[in-house]
C-alpha cells in the first residue's frame, strides 16, 4: 500500500551517530566531541525537588500552559535578567526550547511563507520550517565576519513572502554573540520588512569571559513581534527533564497554548517542580555552570592550538567550536566523509559542518569535561598527524 507519507529529512548526523553507537556496543572506546550539553550533573536543589514533588503525588495533569508558580518565575528571572516587561499570560512551559521552537512556528507558518535563516545555523530550524510548508531562505555569513549577519546579507535574501526571521543568539554551532546595537539592527530591519523575529536564546548563560547577553525582549518597542525561545536545558544541566519557555504576545501564547492541548497537554509536572528549583536559584547555579564550561572552552582551545599549531579563537558563547578543516591539516571539503573517518579510524565522533548548512567546516563540542577533551584531542592529533 502507497501509505503517502510526508517528506521529512533525516538529521545530517544521523550517520555519524549511528556509527558512534555501533562503536559503543561493540565495546569501543569513543572519544566524544560531539555532544550537545553541558556533561554536568543537574544541581541537587533541582533533584531535591523532583523527589519532593513525587513524595508529594504531584504526578497530575498539569495545567496545559505551564505551573502558575513556574510561569510567575520564569517571568521574574526573564524581567528581572533581560530587562524585559512579561507578563505571566506571556508565556508557555514547553517541552523544551526545541518544541517551542516548533510550536512559533506552526502557529505562525503558512504555505510558501518564506523564514530567513542565518547560516551556519542549527540543524532543525529549516527541517521544521519544512514540516510546515514554509520556504527556509538562507542568509550566508562568514568566518572572516565572526559568523555575523548584516543588514545587506539580510536585504538580499528578504522578499515579500518573508514572514519570518529565526535569529539564534548566543548561537549554535559558531558561538555568535551580538551586541545590543547590532541586535537594534536586526530588530528595526524586521519592522521595516513586518517580519516575525523568533529569538532562540537558550544558550543566553553561557557566555563569557564577563560578556553581556542582550536578549532581543530587553528591546520593548519590538515586543508585538518577538517570540523569543527560552530553555532549562543548558542554563541549569537540565537537557533531559525538556522544560523550555516561549515567552510572546498573548495573542500568540494563546494559539501555542491550543496547540498544546490538542497535543502534549503540556510538560511533565515533576519537571516543572524541579525546574522551579532550578530558576529559584539560577543566580548561584549559572555562575558555577558558566565558570566551569569557560574553564573548559579554554582548555579546548589552549590544547586545540598547542597540538595542531593554530590560532583557533574561542568562541564568546555556547559549547562549541566551529573549525575549519584546514586547521587540522586537511584539504578536503566534504565534512561528512572526514568525520566519518575520524571516527571510524581514531574513535573520535565530531559533528560535520554540513548538518549546520556550512561544508569545509566541523563542529567539536566541549560540553565533556577536561579530561575526555584531553583525551580526544589527543587521540585525534595522534591519528591526524601520523
Ligand atoms: C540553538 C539551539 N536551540 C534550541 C535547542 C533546543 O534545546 P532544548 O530543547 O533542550 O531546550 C538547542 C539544543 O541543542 C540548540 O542548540
Amino acid at each position: 500500500m502507497n501509505l503517502d507519507l510526508i517528506k521529512i529529512e533525516p538529521s545530517a548526523t544521523v550517520a555519524i551517530n549511528s556509527l558512534a553507537l555501533q562503536k559503543k556496543q561493540a565495546g569501543e572506546r569513543v572519544y566524544n566531541l560531539s555532544v550537545g550539553e553541558p556533561m554536568i550533573n543537574t544541581p541537587e536543589v533541582i533533584k531535591s525537588a523532583a523527589t519532593k514533588a513525587l513524595a508529594e503525588n504531584k504526578t497530575h495533569y498539569p495545567p496545559v500552559s505551564g505551573l502558575v508558580e513556574l510561569k510567575n518565575e520564569a517571568v521574574t528571572w526573564f524581567n528581572k535578567n533581560f530587562q524585559a516587561n512579561y507578563n505571566n499570560n506571556e508565556v508557555l512551559v514547553t517541552a523544551g526550547g526545541k518544541f517551542g521552537i516548533y510550536l512559533g512556528l506552526q502557529s505562525l507558518v503558512k504555505t510558501g511563507d518564506e523564514v530567513l535563516i542565518i547560516s551556519p545555523y542549527w540543524v532543525s530550524y529549516p527541517e521544521m520550517v519544512k514540516i510546515f510548508d514554509g520556504s527556509p531562505k538562507i542568509v550566508e555569513t562568514s568566518e572572516k565576519n565572526d559568523w555575523k549577519v548584516s543588514i545587506s546579507d539580510l536585504q538580499k535574501q528578504v522578499s515579500n513572502k518573508t514572514k519570518i526571521l529565526i535569529l539564534n543568539n548566543a548561537g549554535n554551532p559558531t558561538g555568535v554573540l551580538y551586541n545590543k546595537e547590532e541586535i537594534a539592527k536586526i530588530l528595526e530591519f524586521a519592522k521595516e520588512n513586518n517580519l516575525v523575529i523568533i529569538s532562540d536564546e537558550v544558550y543566553s548563560g553561557l557566555v563569557y569571559d564577563n560578556q553581556v547577553f542582550f536578549s532581543c525582549a530587553s528591546f520593548t518597542d519590538y515586543k508585538d513581534r518577538l517570540v523569543v525561545i527560552q530553555s532549562c536545558s543548558k542554563n541549569l544541566a537540565m537537557t533531559g527533564w525538556r522544560v523550555g519557555f516561549v515567552f510572546a504576545p498573548v495573542e500568540v501564547i494563546k494559539i501555542l497554548t491550543n496547540l498544546t492541548s490538542q497535543s502534549t497537554s503540556g510538560v511533565t509536572s515533576i519537571s516543572q517542580y524541579s525546574a522551579l528549583a532550578g530558576l529559584e536559584n539560577i543566580d548561584m547555579i549559572s555562575v558555577e555552570i558558566n565558570s566551569e564550561m569557560q574553564k573548559r572552552r579554554d582548555f579546548f582551545v589552549n590544547t586545540f592550538n598547542k597540538l595542531f599549531k593554530t590560532n583557533l579563537q574561542a568562541p564568546a558563547s555556547a559549547l562549541y567550536c566551529f573549525i575549519s578543516m584546514s586547521a587540522f591539516g586537511i584539504d578536503e571539503i566534504d565534512s561528512i566523509k572526514f568525520c566519518e573517518r575520524v571516527l571510524s579510524e581514531a574513535n573520535v565522533a565530531m559533528v560535520p559542518g554540513i548538518a549546520f548548512g556550512k561544508e569545509g567546516y566541523v563542529r567539536c563540542s566541549f560540553g565533556e569535561n577536561i579530561q575526555e577533551l584531553d583525551q580526544a584531542l589527543l587521540k585525534l592529533a595522534e591519528y591526524l598527524q601520523k
